[in-house]
């Protein structure tokens, strides 16, 4: 992992350095040092790239005049006055993916004053943020890689006047990383490693840091009566498990937020099995679960003052001798049957017993729910933003200005009643599919209806934001952990004081 360092202003005399420029190329006050002690080397690189600033524009100047220093990065900053903190991670994460294979091994991010932004301390922790968010790796698996091929950046340090601050600020977001890291390391883990006992193994080294843990086997879920998660783990031979991850750093008698993620280790679609081409990436089908786990970790090692109590539903969906069969008809915790018309439409079937046995157990004042529901979100938002489907404004506005705050961005998408009635079945009280046109909406149906009357809740189908192909600033390709950030702002915002 980089390492985050935070020190005095200085220009080391070795590795690289990062300065920033604002809009149409005007240096910043520190940009201005750098370049006198350049002889004006920045000046000139600025001109001969047509560099004009921008938010989030590089200038890579190699070996520049009169500095010792091999390299140095020039960041576009824009206009101070449109910064928001997310911005600043970007920026952070942006300088730290340029320098991270370049072959230097430290680098020095100067900050100094600049007139209508943050204060530079402020800055210095998301700047910090966004590196170390930018500086995770999952390569464990990779044995013989040569050393050329490795990252080269093992250290960043943040230099200002306001270091101390700077550093003080960074703890909690530090904190948060950690929760991060945890979600991409699980989500990151093939189905061989990461399976139910072996993720509530993982969420029981949260125990540490003060969160209770309570794990349910398939006894005390049949007990429960939780036959429609059951169904969904019966063709596998590794035992489906609910974990419970309690976190209560608020007031005692307030009631918790209750957050509930789908924990398919692997869904191979089960006897409705999937293609062969692209089933590999059925290993990340326990997106949701991996965001409780990180959420849950984040707000611990934080010492949120909030009560949040996390529900993954761990199965693996098989086909086999022993897996549920299209037709068949279950029994959920709620008394509510389901004809499983498609073994591979599991993900509700999961949630609709933890979403009940939440709300049984713990009474929360909202639910939020976070599923790799639906190949047709992905069809409907893409990569971009994840679905929103919420029977409350108030939560979903929330929920919209938090995504949009840490750039994990939310659309709401519509419920109603005539999606609802094509979840309806001729045998039992609904089906698991809902037709061709509008799956994902019908999906929500579905879990819609293992909702208390009168309790607040958002479903999240997070499919096309889960894992991305490609790098972004804060977010290098692979695991993304969408979700965390979004919903440790959520917590922070209005469930904290
Ligand atoms: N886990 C999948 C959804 C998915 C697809 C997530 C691609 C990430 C990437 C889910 O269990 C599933 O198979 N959904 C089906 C539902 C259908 C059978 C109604 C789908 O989307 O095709
Ligand atoms: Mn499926
Ligand atoms: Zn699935």
């Amino acid at each position: 992992m980089l390492k985050i360092a935070f020190a005095a202003p200085a220009f080391p005399k070795t590795g690289a350095i990062a300065v920033g420029v604002l809009a149409d190329g005007k240096l910043t006050a520190t940009a201005a040092e750098l370049d006198k002690l350049a002889g004006g080397a920045l000046t000139r690189a600025i001109k001969a790239a047509r560099f004009t600033g921008k938010k989030g524009q590089l200038l890579d100047i190699l070996a520049p005049a009169g500095l010792p220093n091999p390299r140095v990065v020039l960041v576009g900053v824009g206009d101070p006055a449109k910064l928001e903190a997310r911005d600043l991670a970007d920026l952070g994460g942006a300088v730290t993916g340029q320098l991270l294979h370049s072959g230097e091994s430290e680098a020095a991010f100067v900050i100094g004053e600049i007139k209508g932004a943050p204060d530079a301390g402020a800055r210095g922790a998301q700047y910090a943020f966004g590196a170390l968010l930018r500086g995770y790796r999952f390569d464990k698996y990779k044995t013989t890689e040569p050393a050329d091929k490795k990252p080269s950046l093992k250290k960043v340090t943040i230099h200002c006047k306001e270091h101390a601050a700077a550093k003080k600020a960074f703890a909690p977001l530090e904190a948060v990383a950690e929760g991060i890291f945890h979600t991409r390391d699980v989500v990151s883990e093939p189905a061989n490693v990461i399976f139910p006992k072996s993720f509530a193994a993982e969420a029981r080294k949260l125990e540490k840091l003060g969160v209770k843990v309570t794990v349910l086997g398939v006894k005390e879920m049949t007990k429960l009566g939780m036959g429609s998660l059951l169904g969904v783990g019966q063709g596998s031979a590794r035992e489906s498990q609910l974990v419970v991850l309690e976190w209560l750093g608020g007031k005692q008698k307030d009631a918790p937020l209750a957050i509930c993620g789908k924990g398919v280790t692997f869904d191979t679609g089960g006897i409705s099995i999937k293609p062969a081409a692209g089933m590999e990436d059925m290993k990340w089908d326990m997106g949701g679960a991996g965001v409780v786990l990180g959420l849950l970790e984040g707000l611990a090692r934080r010492k949120a003052k909030a009560n949040v109590v996390g529900f993954c539903g761990l199965v693996e969906n098989m086909p086999d001798g022993n897996a549920q069969r299209p037709g068949d008809i279950v029994k959920s915790m709620s008394g509510q049957t389901i004809e499983v018309l498609n073994t591979d439409a599991e993900g509700r079937l999961v949630l609709a017993d933890v979403l009940w046995y939440a709300q049984e157990t713990y009474k929360p004042k909202a639910v939020i729910d976070l599923a790799t529901l639906t190949g047709a979100i992905m069809v409907a938002l893409g990569t971009v933003h994840a679905g929103l489907f919420s029977n409350d404004d108030e939560l979903s506005n929330r929920l919209t200005a938090a995504g949009k705050a840490v750039g994990e961005p939310l659309w709401r998408m519509p419920l109603g009643e005539e999606y609802d009635r094509q979840i309806d079945s001729d045998a039992a009280d609904m089906k698991n599919i809902g037709g061709r046109y509008g799956g994902s909406i019908t999906a929500a149906q579905f879990l819609q209806r293992f909702v208390h009357k009168g309790t607040p809740w958002a479903h999240l189908d997070i499919a096309g934001v889960t894992w991305s192909d490609k790098a972004r600033p804060t977010v290098p390709k692979g695991a993304t952990a969408f979700g965390v950030r979004l919903l440790e702002r959520l917590v922070a915002e209005h469930y904290e004081g």
